[in-house]
C-alpha cells in the first residue's frame, strides 16, 4: 500500500506564489555567495590529491513546483570553482535544491559536465541548522546515473552532502563522492568542502514579482 493519494491529478489549493517565504531549512541558502577556502580531495593515478579551491554559487528561487498532489518549493543553483587566482573551470555544477514541507524531505539534484547526474534526498525541520542527503547508485529513486566511461573507470556508487548553517550567516557543506576506481580495491572518498559567505540577495521567483 503507498501512502500517496488516489487523485494522482489534482493540485493541492494552498500554493503560496512566494517561494522565499516557504523554503523551509533552503530559507538560508538562498541568495549569491562566495567561498574562497574550499578543500577538494581528487583521484589522481598516484593517489589522492588535494587542492584548494574558490567558489561562487548562486541559488534563486523558482516558481512553486507541483506533481499533481505533490508540492514543491526550490532553489535553482550553479555553482562555479575554480583554483585560486585562476579563471579556467575546475568545477562546475547546476541543478535544484527542493523542500517539500508536506513531509520534511529535502532533495538536491546534481548535473556536472563530466557526464553525469545525482539526486539526493534527507529529512529536515524547517527550521534545522544541518541536514544531510544521500542518493546511491543502485536505486532509481535516489540515485547516481554516469556515462558509460565513468561507470568503467570511476564508478560512482554513492554521494552525500551534509549542510551546516552558521549563527552568522555563512553555511558550509561537505560533500563525499564515494567511487570505485578501476585496478584500486578500496573505494575511493573523493571529498569537497567550503564555506560560504553572501554576496548578493536573491531574487524573488517570478510568480512573487507580479
Ligand atoms: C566541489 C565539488 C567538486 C570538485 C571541486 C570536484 C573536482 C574534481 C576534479 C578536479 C577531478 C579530476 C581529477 C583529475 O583527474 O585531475 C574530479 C574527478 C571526478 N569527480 Fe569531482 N569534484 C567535485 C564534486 C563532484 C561530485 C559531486 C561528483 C559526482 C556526484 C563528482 C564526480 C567526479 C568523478 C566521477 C571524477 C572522476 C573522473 C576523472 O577523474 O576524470 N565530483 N573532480
Amino acid at each position: 500500500m503507498s501512502h500517496y493519494p488516489n487523485d494522482i491529478y489534482t493540485e493541492p489549493a494552498n500554493v503560496d506564489a512566494d517561494t522565499l517565504r516557504n523554503l523551509g531549512p533552503l530559507r538560508a541558502m538562498a541568495g549569491i555567495w562566495q567561498g574562497v577556502r574550499g578543500l577538494d580531495v581528487k583521484p589522481k593515478a598516484e593517489g589522492p590529491k588535494k587542492q584548494a579551491f574558490v567558489e561562487r554559487f548562486e541559488l534563486q528561487p523558482i516558481d512553486p513546483q507541483t506533481n499533481g498532489p505533490q508540492l514543491f518549493y526550490g532553489l535553482r543553483y550553479h555553482t562555479h570553482i575554480t583554483k585560486p587566482e585562476q579563471s579556467k573551470t575546475y568545477h562546475d555544477q547546476v541543478g535544484y535544491w527542493l523542500w517539500e514541507p508536506a513531509t520534511g524531505t529535502v532533495i538536491q539534484t546534481l548535473a556536472i559536465p563530466r557526464g553525469q547526474i545525482a539526486m539526493a534526498v534527507g529529512h529536515a525541520a524547517a527550521d534545522a541548522t544541518q541536514f544531510e542527503l544521500v542518493a546511491q547508485r543502485e536505486s532509481t529513486t535516489y540515485g547516481i546515473c554516469s556515462n558509460p566511461f565513468l561507470e568503467h573507470a570511476f564508478k560512482t556508487v554513492e554521494y552525500r552532502i551534509q549542510v551546516t548553517f552558521h549563527p552568522d550567516g555563512t553555511w558550509s557543506y561537505d560533500e563525499d563522492t564515494v567511487m570505485v576506481i578501476r585496478g584500486q580495491t578500496e573505494p575511493f572518498h573523493h571529498t569537497d568542502r567550503n564555506t560560504l559567505h553572501k554576496i548578493g540577495e536573491p531574487e524573488p521567483n517570478p510568480l512573487a514579482r507580479r
